[in-house]
């Protein structure tokens, strides 16, 4: 018998630019943290804030879009449609969770992502599959400071306790892409280039 493994999951990874300046995206962080309420969602002890705009995150909102509009950004019209920051402390993790369906969830790391994130497979959930496969199908991304990632919402994940004593902070956010023409599509994907994983 052969195990063939059917399809991909789309993961997007975009490295950090040289635009990127740490030490103000953490001064802006805290700034947001010193006057946001926190909300518990699926952080467990960590500090989440609500949901961010535009002026709230003047920074953060700036290197986001240069990511994501720029050359290796996303070809296809799309809207951030929630943000938030998360800053997560020794011990600190986040539960399993989606961000529902039929978009992209995207996390911005402004400090190493220390290979936190969890992302699994969903297909692969099964007990019977899991066993056949002899794997859980869990993808941990590595990620340094200043890179975005973005994968699908339905995707349940999860960040494991941070264990270092400083602070893990980060940007999470979803986007929806707008409905335009096919040939308008066609015209913005032409200068992309699509990477097959192994
Ligand atoms: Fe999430």
């Amino acid at each position: 018998m052969s195990l063939y493994k059917l399809f991909g999951v789309p993961f997007w990874h975009i490295k950090v630019k040289d635009t990127f300046d740490q030490q103000a995206l953490i001064d802006e962080a805290h700034a947001i943290q010193a006057t946001d309420k926190k909300r518990i969602v699926s952080n467990r002890g960590g500090w989440q804030s609500g949901f961010l705009e535009k002026e709230d995150c003047p920074l953060a909102w700036e290197y986001i879009r240069s990511c994501l509009e720029g050359n290796d950004g996303i070809p296809l019209r799309h809207k951030i449609d929630q943000g938030w920051l998360n800053i997560n402390k020794e011990g600190h993790y986040n539960q399993v969770h989606t961000h529902g369906d039929g978009r992209l969830a995207a996390v911005f790391y402004v400090t190493d992502g220390m290979r936190k994130l969890g992302i699994l497979n969903t297909l692969c959930t099964d007990q019977a599959h899991l066993q056949c496969l002899d794997e859980g199908e869990c993808f941990y991304p590595e990620a340094e400071a200043g890179d975005l990632l973005m994968f699908p919402s339905k995707l349940p994940h999860w960040v494991e306790a941070h264990n270092e004593p400083t602070e893990r902070i980060s940007y999470a956010f979803n986007i929806s892409f707008l409905e335009i023409g096919v040939d308008e599509n066609k015209k913005l994907r032409q200068n992309t280039n699509v990477k097959h994983g192994t």
